[in-house]
């Protein structure tokens, strides 16, 4: 199945000159969503993580459905002001602004092998800050996955030196 056909293009959102590549089509696609929730679990089992992390939101979708099917525990990475107790912290760029990002200080064991996921690698710089949460955390980063990479963007050459995995290339 293509599931770039299932994923619409929809142009300037969320500002004037941005082609935003919008995953609600895919996720309404009952095969679609199979599919891709299926080959992620498919190509991520290799890399044996133990915690899974998500960041908010979209990347919530994807990260907890398969922290169960590999027997993983799911960690959220969040925006500011959100969780209740002691936060690492990071300041990330966006491909259109600039935030924090925050994960509880003993959500991840020492040690644990961590995989990071979301729905899309853009400019890289959610996923490059979330990696420096896990630094800051303990844990050992072993992985990325996204359902999207915008390869234009060259997100990935922001990551550390770990597998990338990604389903749907633009
Ligand atoms: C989007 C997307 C990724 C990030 C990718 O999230 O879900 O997390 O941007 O961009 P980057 O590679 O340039 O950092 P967004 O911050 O829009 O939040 P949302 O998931 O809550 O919509
Ligand atoms: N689509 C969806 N989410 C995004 C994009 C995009 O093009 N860029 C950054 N986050």
């Amino acid at each position: 199945m293509d599931l770039q056909a299932l994923i619409r293009d929809v142009p300037d959102f969320p500002k004037p000159g941005i082609l935003f590549r919008d995953i609600t089509t895919l996720l309404a696609n009952p095969e679609g969503l199979k599919i891709a929730l299926d080959r992620l679990v498919e190509q991520c089992t290799p890399l044996q993580p133990d915690i899974i992390i998500g960041m908010e939101s979209r990347g919530f979708l994807f990260g907890v459905h398969l922290a169960y099917q590999l027997g993983a525990g799911f960690v959220p990475v969040r925006k500011p002001g959100k969780l209740p107790r002691a936060v690492h912290t990071v300041e990330y760029e966006l491909e259109y602004g600039s935030d924090r990002l925050e994960i509880h200080q003993d959500a991840i064991p020492e040690g644990a092998r961590v995989l990071i996921v979301d729905d899309l690698i853009a400019t890289g710089g959610t996923a490059k800050a979330t990696a420096q949460l896990v630094q800051q955390s303990a844990g050992e980063l072993i992985g990325f996955a996204f359902v999207i990479e915008l390869n234009a963007l060259a997100g990935r050459e922001q990551l550390p030196q770990v597998p990338i995995v990604t389903l749907v290339q633009y």
